[in-house]
């Protein structure tokens, strides 16, 4: 399969497209940004591990019902995935509060939610990514109908409900995640985007340090050697 167009240049990754019109190849960049891109920086090495860590996880997911938008990672940098239409909606699933979740309910840092919360963002740079409940997601038209909503909650849980105990088992507690889905060309509701730390917060079950990019909104350093740890207790 060969890059053809650039499609779409985000803060993580470009979007290619490709010889097939139904199939798109994300290459994963080494950039940083936080807080809506305010915090900016590179680090060589971590578009390759996201990579790697998004292939993994897509992989599990699928295996256990999860339909997503993988098809194949090509190299280092560059996932080969469905050509879908991209819902608006970041999907936040939490649970433990840490975060935005802290800063705008004063919930205590590291308290464990009586149950896991979904929450919706806007995907919208422009507005700052504003929360959005059901009524404002079918007012905006980000998808047509109320069911459409229940189920983005109901795959997040599902997901959640496979990745919080394979990670548990593997000394990480998964302490909040975003997730972002599209409607492939037969209208189903898949997976798409990545799965990384750059969007998933992980804390070792042993010490609690942040394994992801915490690293960085927090300038703690050992960014790059966190990421290799998460890949490698994945692959082990
Ligand atoms: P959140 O606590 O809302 O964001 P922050 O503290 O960075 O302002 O983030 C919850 C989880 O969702 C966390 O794992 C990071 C991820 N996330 C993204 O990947 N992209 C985003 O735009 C947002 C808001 C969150």
């Amino acid at each position: 399969m060969k890059k053809t167009t650039l499609l779409y240049e985000g803060k993580a990754k470009k979007i290619w497209n490709t010889t097939d019109e139904n199939l798109l190849i994300s290459e994963f960049k080494d950039d940083l940004t936080a807080f809506n891109g305010e915090m900016k920086s590179s680090e060589a090495g971590k578009g390759a591990l996201n990579n790697k860590i998004s292939t993994e996880l897509f992989k599990l997911l699928n295996d256990n019902g999860i339909p997503t938008h993988f098809v194949d990672m090509l190299d280092d940098n560059n996932m080969l995935h469905k050509k879908c239409d991209v819902i608006l909606i970041e999907v936040i699933v939490r649970n433990i509060a840490t975060g935005s979740l802290t800063r705008n309910l004063g919930i205590e840092d590291g308290t464990v939610l009586p149950f896991t919360l979904v929450e919706f963002d806007y995907k919208n740079d422009k507005l700052g990514d504003p929360k959005l409940n059901d009524q404002h997601a079918l007012i905006l038209g980000l998808v047509d109908y109320q069911d459409e909503l229940d189920k983005l909650r109901r795959m997040a849980r599902q997901i959640n409900d496979i990745l919080k105990p394979y990670f548990f088992e593997k000394g990480l507690k998964l302490v909040d995640f975003k997730l972002e889905f599209g409607k492939d060309k037969d209208g189903n509701i898949i997976l798409i985007d990545e799965l990384s730390p750059d969007n998933c917060r992980f804390w070792d079950v042993q010490s609690g340090e942040s394994m992801d990019k915490d690293r960085f909104r927090q300038n703690k350093g050992g960014l790059k050697v966190a990421y290799e740890n998460i890949l490698n207790r994945i692959l082990n």
